[in-house]
């Protein structure tokens, strides 16, 4: 086996360890400098084409309220491009693992590009509800170079009212948790932050008939 493979798989098994032991896991360097400056650069790209969208909250929130709450811009990944391929044959992996050791069962992968403007954050939220949970695992992916404790932006994760966990937007840091389990938000940033941001999911049976 490859050096690099060999890195991969034990990058992988500290996480699946870590949230098993704390359902949530912080895994800086996670990903390959490359890999994660191309994303970068994507993202740069699309917001320059005018290609990012303002993020929605719920179903019936009026616009003008939104970026209060949350101020990003998005734009979903489909593999469209060598470098979400290469994200998104990595994250299929990682959810492979997930299955394997935890019995997740998870079937698909939604996930997004995501640009706060300096000024922007995004409030304390849940990712998952209870009669909304096809959602079990949330991961998030930093793509900024170079970041200092006062540029802001922080993610700060919540176990109830307690911060538990607090961390600076990274490039190349994978955050992952149980997405029913821990508020979180995104600090009130002061530069311009890029991230990605995505669930692992489980398929719905609300279509299914009536037995
Ligand atoms: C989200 C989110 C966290 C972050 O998009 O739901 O919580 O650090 N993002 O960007
Ligand atoms: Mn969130």
């Amino acid at each position: 086996m490859e050096n690099s493979e060999l890195t991969r798989q034990s990058k992988q098994q500290k996480l699946i360890d870590e949230l098993i032991d704390q359902r949530l896991s912080i895994n800086p360097n996670f990903f390959d400098a490359e890999l994660i400056t191309a994303l970068h650069q994507e993202l740069v790209n699309l917001m320059e084409e005018d290609q990012l969208r303002a993020a929605h909250i719920g179903k019936e929130q009026q616009r003008s309220h939104i970026r209060a709450i949350r101020g990003d811009a998005i734009h979903w990944i489909n593999g469209d491009t060598e470098a979400q391929r290469r994200f998104l044959t990595e994250m299929r992996q990682l959810q492979e693992a997930l299955n394997q050791q935890l019995f997740l069962g998870l079937t698909e992968l939604e996930v997004h590009f995501a640009h706060y403007p300096a000024g922007m954050g995004y409030q304390k939220h849940l990712d998952s509800f209870q009669n909304n949970n096809l959602r079990r695992i949330t991961i998030v992916v930093y793509l900024n170079p170079d970041w200092q404790e006062d540029d802001g932006g922080e993610l700060e994760i919540y176990n109830g009212d307690e911060v538990i966990a607090t961390v600076l937007p990274l490039a190349g840091t994978l955050v992952c948790f149980v997405s029913e389990e821990f508020p979180h938000q995104v600090a009130i940033t002061k530069r311009e932050r890029f991230s990605i941001a995505g669930w692992f999911r489980v398929r719905d049976t609300a279509g299914l008939p009536a037995g």
